[in-house]
């Protein structure tokens, strides 16, 4: 099998060189040793196409000895960039505007920044694209000024149709984050849609947006159908981002609430919620374990939770509310399997583990996703597919 040529110095997919058979194998041992003691393992679900899966990079602009530009990835951990020709993992589309984009930076001589002196203009550009083949390219400057602004619009849009929106942000500050807080719209609307479960969704710069979108629904469509939810149900999406678990799951059920510390991504939770015409959801912005205190102390009825917390899981605040609620059912969608070990052993003691079903979602990485179903002692369900 072919090796990227860059794996060594990049560090963004630890499973390079080797066959997918043997990347599921691995995550399955992995899943097998660590979860395997509160029930048996389901066999991992593999990604269709391992290739081509990303929908987000950040490429960043440096020059080298000679004063050539470099453009490429940030070598892990630090600020020396590793230079690409392509990433297989990246989608088709942000492939192909990588080495557009390149050329036609050495060609309009944009000037680099320099993050030591605080001169030059271009920093970064952060590519997204969407399953409905649209693109976004936002040109992340150092400096209040995008150098010839107008011909980088003409030159990207020529070589790249598909482009549907093209951004400036500014990041003057000393700071490993790529975007700054400052947008300018260059083109197009300042947003791309996708569409996921049979539903749109807006995506923004910064908004968060899961990286395989197509996996994403093999992973939502599993959690969901796991729920077993039905008309009568209350749902909470917890840790619910931009709504999109809760707005896919909203048609199966009688009101969702969703909650998310996130200011931004309640934002765009709301859009989606309005784009998609959905009228039995409410998001809340909260930390999750406080609106879940609140929730138990009012004595709320609620049926269902699908819970997707960050890698540290959920806290003590939120696992006891959750506890205290005794919702029939809890799907828990987790990125981090040890801290799933450490909330199942919290939560076994009241509830029962009835399905652990790893998915992969980021094939040549060492990441894997687990969905695992939790029901209340005596509460029988049923997948819904
Ligand atoms: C793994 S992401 C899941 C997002 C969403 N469910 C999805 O599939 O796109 C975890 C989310 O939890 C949010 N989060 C982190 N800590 C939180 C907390 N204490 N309370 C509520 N949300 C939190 C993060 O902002 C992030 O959006």
């Amino acid at each position: 099998m072919k090796k990227c040529p860059v794996s060594e110095y990049c560090g963004g997919c630890q499973y390079q060189g080797i066959e997918y058979d043997k990347q599921l194998f691995t995550k399955q041992e992995k899943i097998n040793s660590l979860l395997s003691s509160f029930h048996a393992i389901e066999k991992i679900i593999p990604c269709k196409d391992p290739y081509n899966y990303r929908n987000k990079v950040q490429i960043s602009f440096s020059y080298d000895e000679h004063h050539n530009v470099i453009c490429g990835y940030y070598i892990q951990n630090s600020h020396a960039i590793v230079p690409i020709e392509r990433c297989d993992i990246a989608s088709k589309q942000i492939n192909e505007l990588i080495s557009s984009l390149k050329k036609i930076i050495l060609r309009q001589k944009i000037s680099i920044y320099d993050e030591r002196s605080r001169r030059g203009c271009l920093r970064h550009i952060l590519l997204r694209s969407t399953n409905t083949g649209e693109s976004m390219v936002v040109f992340v400057t150092g400096s209040k000024v995008l150098n010839k602004a107008e011909l980088l619009i003409r030159d990207v849009l020529k070589f790249n149709p598909y482009v549907k929106t093209i951004i400036h942000n500014i990041n003057d500050m000393p700071t490993s984050k790529v975007l700054g807080k400052r947008n300018f719209v260059l083109y197009g609307k300042g947003y791309i849609t996708d569409r996921l479960c049979g539903l749109s969704f807006r995506i923004s710069a910064a908004s968060f947006y899961q990286v395989n979108a197509m996996q994403t629904e093999v992973l939502y469509e599993k959690a969901i159908a796991l729920a077993g939810l039905n008309k009568e149900d209350v749902l909470i999406d917890a840790y619910c981002g931009t709504g999109t678990i809760g707005l896919a799951a909203s048609s199966k059920v009688r009101k969702v609430y969703g909650v998310e510390i996130n200011a931004s991504a309640i934002k765009d939770a709301k859009i989606n919620q309005k784009i998609n015409h959905i009228g039995n959801i409410e998001f809340i912005l909260d930390d999750a374990g406080k609106y879940m205190e609140s929730l138990s102390r009012k004595k709320e009825h609620i049926d269902a939770v699908i819970m997707d917390p960050p890698r540290a899981g959920s806290d003590i605040r939120f696992m006891s509310s959750m506890v205290k609620l005794s919702p029939d059912k809890i799907v828990y969608i987790s990125c981090n399997p040890d801290t799933l070990k450490r909330d199942l052993n919290y939560l076994k003691k009241y509830y029962s583990i009835q399905k652990i079903q790893p998915v992969d979602m980021f094939p040549f990485t060492s990441h894997c996703e687990v969905v695992t179903l939790i029901t209340r002692a005596g509460v029988e369900t049923t997948e819904l597919m």
